[in-house]
């Protein structure tokens, strides 16, 4: 028991530093604002002004949350969008675009786009009603309006030139939207079309606003959804075991990422793009989550915690401590979970590889 204690004083201290150690960098390197694109695992509460079903605005999401407040995240309290903007030193919570109550200083330091059910296949947003790719750069595109109008270009110029963005986008094309359309693509052609897809969404991006200088583009490798408490309990037999097949898809995909990664540094001069590695520090964590007081990974924290995520987790049920688990709901991580992967993925070194 001191062992662990020990280790996990460790690890805190190691979090601690490299917070520390990304703060210093932005100082140096001036990242003025963050902006995340994306999916449910980085929606702050976008879709709370959507009409879907995809929300998390009601408890216990936000229980450990400050005043225990439902935000929208899918969490018991922060997500990793927040630790994304912590990570890079702009701040401690990402807010949601949508949200009509930011003030300028919030507006300046950046915000959220991403909603849950996104992907970058059109069809994958449909499902849900959620808020498609091509349409969260249409808010961005809004946002640079609003913020010209209040600052000025100069400043305007320098917030898009100077920003970190993070798109974290995929999941729910690979594991909802693939198995109703593989009879029209393999996983070689499907995983094709997302990177095609997306490199448009990032040269649409790009071009519009090339005028304005070096962009700083990370894009975030997904997780092994194929070990989330929902997919074992669907796919995973008897034993609940991961879907190889889903996991194989994703790691199909991310390897593509990198490949994309390559041609937007060689084709769009001034963008530095960059490839988040989450996948394996994801597995790492799964495994071996002792060091961390996580001890369940295999279900999730609300309800049974095998099949519940959105609106299914108002069941009773939930579990006394979040910090247990490695997931929150059957698809999402606790707050711990996202702390623990987003410093590890956003690490100083392959952070630094964005300036
Ligand atoms: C900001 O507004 C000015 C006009 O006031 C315009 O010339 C400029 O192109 C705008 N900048 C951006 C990035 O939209």
């Amino acid at each position: 028991m001191a062992t662990l204690h020990v280790l996990f004083a460790c690890i805190l201290a190691l979090l601690i530093c490299s917070a520390a150690a990304a703060e210093s960098y932005n100082k140096k390197n001036q990242v003025p604002a963050v902006f995340v694109f994306g999916d449910s695992l980085v929606d702050t509460g976008n879709n709370n002004y959507v009409h879907t079903i995809a929300k998390g605005n009601f408890p216990p999401y936000g229980r450990d949350f400050a005043g225990g407040r439902a935000t929208g995240r899918f969490s018991n309290a922060k997500g990793v969008a927040d630790y994304i903007a912590q990570v890079l030193g702009v701040k401690q919570l990402l807010p949601p675009y949508l949200d009509p109550s930011l003030d300028l200083q919030e507006l300046l330091t950046g915000v959220c786009f991403a909603s849950a059910g996104s992907g970058y296949d059109p069809r994958t947003p449909q499902k849900m009603n959620a808020i498609p790719m091509m349409t969260q750069l249409n808010m961005f595109k809004e946002y640079i309006k609003r913020i010209n109008a209040s600052v000025g270009p100069e400043r305007t110029q320098e917030i898009i030139s100077q920003s970190a963005y993070i798109i974290f986008m995929g999941s729910n094309d690979l594991t909802n939207t693939y198995p109703t359309v593989d009879y029209r693509y393999t996983e070689e052609s499907y995983t094709d079309l997302m990177i095609s897809l997306a490199l448009d969404f990032h040269k649409a991006n790009v071009q519009k606003l090339y005028e304005a200088g070096a962009r700083r583009i990370g894009l975030v490798e997904l997780p092994p959804t194929g070990c989330a408490p929902a997919i074992r309990s669907s796919q995973g037999g008897p034993r609940r075991e991961c879907s190889e097949s889903l996991n194989r898809r994703i790691r199909l995909f991310n390897s593509k990422l990198s490949l994309m990664v390559d041609q937007m540094n060689q084709e769009l001069p001034g963008t530095k793009a960059v490839k988040f590695e989450l996948y394996n520090h994801f597995v790492s964590l799964a495994e071996n989550p002792a060091p961390y007081g996580i001890e369940e990974v295999k279900r999730g924290c609300c309800g049974t915690g095998n099949i519940e995520s959105g609106v299914l987790c108002v069941v009773p049920g939930t579990c006394a401590a979040a910090d247990k688990y490695l997931f929150f709901d059957s698809f999402h991580p606790t707050e711990l979970a996202a702390r623990i992967l987003t410093y590890q993925t956003l690490s100083p070194p392959d952070l630094s590889k964005l300036f």
